[in-house]
C-alpha cells in the first residue's frame, strides 16, 4: 500500500509514522507513505497556495492549480483513490479503513480554510472523508487518523492478526473492559469469572459487559446490532 499525502503542513504527519503499528508496516515494507509539500507545487515566488472566493465572502480558498500539479506529479494507477479530507465528507468508519486497507494507492489531500475550489473536487477526487461532525483547523490530523486505521489493518500489519478481529467497530459492538494483574489493586479486585479458567463464561461475561457498555455509550449500534443491520 502506499499512500502520498499532499499538505500545507506535511510536518504534522511526520512523527506518528516513526513510532508503533505504522513504523512496523513501513520498516516491513507493507506501507509506504510519502508527504508532499502543497507550496511546492505553488506557481509563484512567493508559493501562494490559496485564494479569495469569488462571489465575495470571509475566508481563503485553497487554488485549483498547485493541487492538479501535485497530483498529477504521482504516478496513478488505474485503481488509485484520491480522498479528500473534509467536514463535508462521508463518515469515517471501520469498514471504510477495512476497504481503503485492500487497495493498493491512496492519494490523501489537505484541505485548510475554506476548503478547496470545486474543480478540484469535481475532476481529482474520488473520495471525500470527514473524521466525525466537528471542525478542525486542516486534514492533516484527519489524514494521520485515516493512515493510521488503515496501516493497521493491512493484512499483517498487527502482530496479533486476532486483536484487529477482535476491535471494537470490527464486531459490532464495543469492546468488553479488560484487567491484567495484580488480581487486586487498591481495594479493586478483578471479576472471579475472569480468573475462573472456565472458558464459556468468560466468553458469556465479555459478550454481556459489551451489549452494557455498548447500551451505554452508543445506543445506536446496539440499535442497528438488535436489528441485525450491518454497519456501513
Ligand atoms: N478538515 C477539517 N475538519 C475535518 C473533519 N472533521 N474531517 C475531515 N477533514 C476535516
Amino acid at each position: 500500500m502506499k499512500i502520498d499525502v499532499i499538505a500545507i503542513f506535511p510536518e504534522i504527519l511526520e512523527m506518528a509514522l516513526h513510532v508503533g503499528i505504522l513504523k512496523r508496516a513501513i520498516d516491513r515494507g507493507l506501507l509506504e507513505v510519502c508527504l508532499h509539500n502543497l507550496r511546492d507545487f505553488a506557481e509563484d515566488n512567493r508559493r501562494t497556495i490559496d485564494d479569495y472566493p469569488y462571489g465575495g465572502e470571509s475566508g481563503m480558498v485553497l487554488k485549483p492549480e498547485p493541487i492538479f500539479a501535485a497530483v498529477r506529479s504521482l504516478e496513478l494507477k488505474e485503481t488509485t483513490r484520491v480522498v479528500f479530507l473534509t467536514p463535508q465528507g462521508k463518515p469515517f468508519n471501520q469498514k471504510m479503513a477495512e476497504r481503503f486497507s485492500l487497495g493498493t494507492h491512496l492519494i490523501l489531500i489537505c484541505g485548510r480554510y475554506k476548503g478547496v475550489d470545486e474543480r478540484v473536487r469535481e475532476k481529482l477526487i474520488t473520495d471525500e472523508v470527514s473524521i466525525g461532525d466537528y471542525v478542525l483547523s486542516g486534514g492533516e490530523v484527519p489524514a494521520l487518523v485515516l493512515i493510521d486505521a488503515v496501516g493497521r489493518v493491512l493484512p499483517s500489519a498487527l502482530g496479533d492478526y486476532e486483536s484487529a478481529q477482535n476491535d471494537s467497530f470490527s464486531r459490532e459492538l464495543l469492546d468488553h473492559p479488560h484487567y491484567t494483574r495484580p488480581a487486586e489493586f487498591e481495594g479493586m479486585r478483578v471479576p472471579d469469572v475472569l480468573l475462573s479458567g472456565h472458558h464459556q463464561k468468560i466468553m458469556d461475561w465479555r459478550r454481556n459487559r459489551s451489549m452494557e457498555k455498548t447500551a451505554e455509550q452508543r445506543p445506536d449500534l446496539l440499535r442497528k446490532f438488535k436489528n441485525n443491520e450491518v454497519l456501513d
